[in-house]
């Protein structure tokens, strides 16, 4: 059947997240086929040096020919990961021109082109989709561009430079200095051998403009929103600040004030207690505040191997719209869940009983738990009741099987010398 033919991707470099993507693409193609109901294909990989060997990625599907692949009608999607402004906004334009949707992680791109590229991709009736473009691996443009979208957004808040947030980090935790900070960011990868456009703001700016446009449904400028980097910080200010019960966090904050919008991107005191303040690393963060649902959170790992979660989302929705009129949650009624049984969970618990107070009580108790294979991290006494000679044990085991601990409980109860089994309580360490 025609209609049953695969839906095509290209995809326009194959560098650090283009690479990935093409090979998790690849890896996981009956997966995908089985989500959409018709398979998913790579058609073609664009690349400067077809020699480089790319893992995952068959040879033959390296190609240098952009205009093939963006001019052939078999083509239903295009994902830009070029890593630079140009030619992805003229191969972005020529794609959905031709009525292909397009996927990019561009922030570059979508910072300085967004409105003039979106404009284009309605008028082509396609999808433009930049889900990596912010915060790597993190939702946060479907959301503001979907479940949001009820809302009159207020604010947003953001910590979404990952290199500059792990720099903060070190000089928070070690007291080091941003030389010192910056240079061990360096040799760990996490900033670049220039790292100019990271430390002095700039990076978060494109996002924040990506952002601030999105929220507020308005063209926010990069150029439009003042940035100061963090180099000027140093371990006394960190020292300070903590003192006085703060943070320092190099935060893109947009938010609606009388008079307009109001974006900036600068290191800030924030109260230590805060959400953003307790984001650490190369974590980014993203508080949005809406009229209808008040504050909500988005956070998790800003770059690096994440962000292939959110390109393929990405080429994912593209091809639903491809297929059309499919629904996009994927339950499948022929393959079943195989939920485990409650009896099989295996985590630590916590334990606590009144027994009566007289030698050789834990020992019994810690008999029956070792019989069952259930060992314990600790104990502690607690109160002591001298009228009714008893006193209250808290365990703590370390991991055991739900049904061993039931049953061990069960014969730990029928002790003469145990008066109750007030409560058990499983622990959840994350
Ligand atoms: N890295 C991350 O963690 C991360 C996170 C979020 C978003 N992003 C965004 O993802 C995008 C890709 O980043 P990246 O780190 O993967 O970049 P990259 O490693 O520099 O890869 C760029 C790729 O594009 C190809 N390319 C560049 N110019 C080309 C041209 N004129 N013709 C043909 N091929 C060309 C390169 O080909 P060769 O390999 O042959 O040189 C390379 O495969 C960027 O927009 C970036 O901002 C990255």
């Amino acid at each position: 059947l025609a209609s049953e033919r695969p839906v095509n991707v290209a995809l326009l470099g194959a560098g650090t997240v283009g690479a990935e993507v093409g090979r998790v693409l690849i890896e996981k193609r009956d997966v995908y086929g089985r989500q959409l109901g018709r398979p998913l294909n790579v058609a073609g990989v664009v690349v400067r040096d077809t020699s480089k060997p790319r893992e995952g990625i068959d040879a033959g599907l390296l190609t240098t020919d952009a205009a093939g692949l963006l001019d052939d009608p078999e083509v239903d999607i295009v994902v830009e990961l070029l890593g630079v402004e140009q030619p992805a906004v003229d191969w972005m334009k020529q794609a959905m021109s031709n009525g292909k949707h397009v996927v990019t992680a561009n922030k570059e791109v979508m910072a300085k082109h967004g409105p003039q590229l979106l404009a284009l991709a309605r008028e082509n009736a396609v999808n433009l989709l930049f889900e990596a473009s912010v915060g790597g691996g993190i939702p946060i443009i479907a959301p503001l561009r979907r479940d949001l979208l009820a809302n009159d957004v207020s604010a947003i808040s953001a910590i979404i430079n990952g290199t500059t947030n792990y720099i903060l980090t070190a000089m928070t935790r070690e007291g080091a200095d941003f030389a010192d900070a910056l240079k061990r960011a360096q040799e760990l990868g996490y900033a670049e051998p220039d790292p100019a456009n990271d430390v002095e703001g700039e990076d978060a700016r494109y996002k924040l403009a990506i952002l601030a446009s999105l929220a507020f449904h308005a063209p926010v400028q990069r150029d439009d929103i003042y940035r100061e980097g963090i180099t000027k910080l140093t371990a006394r200010d960190f020292r300070y600040a903590a003192e006085l019960g703060y943070a320092i966090k190099l935060l893109a904050l947009a938010s609606r004030v009388d008079g307009g919008i109001q974006a900036r991107v600068h290191p800030v005191l924030l109260p230590a207690d805060a959400p953003l303040a307790k984001v650490d690393g190369v974590l980014n963060a993203i508080q949005v505040e809406g009229d209808l649902i008040g504050r909500v959170n988005f956070q998790g790992p800003g770059a690096g191997f994440p962000t292939t979660s959110a390109v393929i989302a990405d080429v994912l929705a593209a091809a639903q719209s491809v297929i059309g009129g499919r629904p996009s949650a994927y339950v499948s009624e022929d393959a079943p869940a195989n939920l485990v049984p409650m009896a099989e969970l295996i985590t630590r618990y916590y334990i606590r009983l009144t027994v009566v107070d007289q030698p050789g009580v834990l020992a019994q108790i810690a008999k029956l738990l070792g019989d069952a294979k259930i060992s314990i991290a600790s104990v502690i006494q607690k109160e002591t009741h001298e009228a009714s000679n008893t006193a209250e044990l808290v365990i703590m085991t370390h991991e055991a099987r739900e049904a061993s601990v039931q049953d061990a409980l069960k014969a730990v109860e029928k002790l003469p010398e145990v008066q109750e089994i007030g409560n058990f309580i499983r622990v959840e360490e994350q």
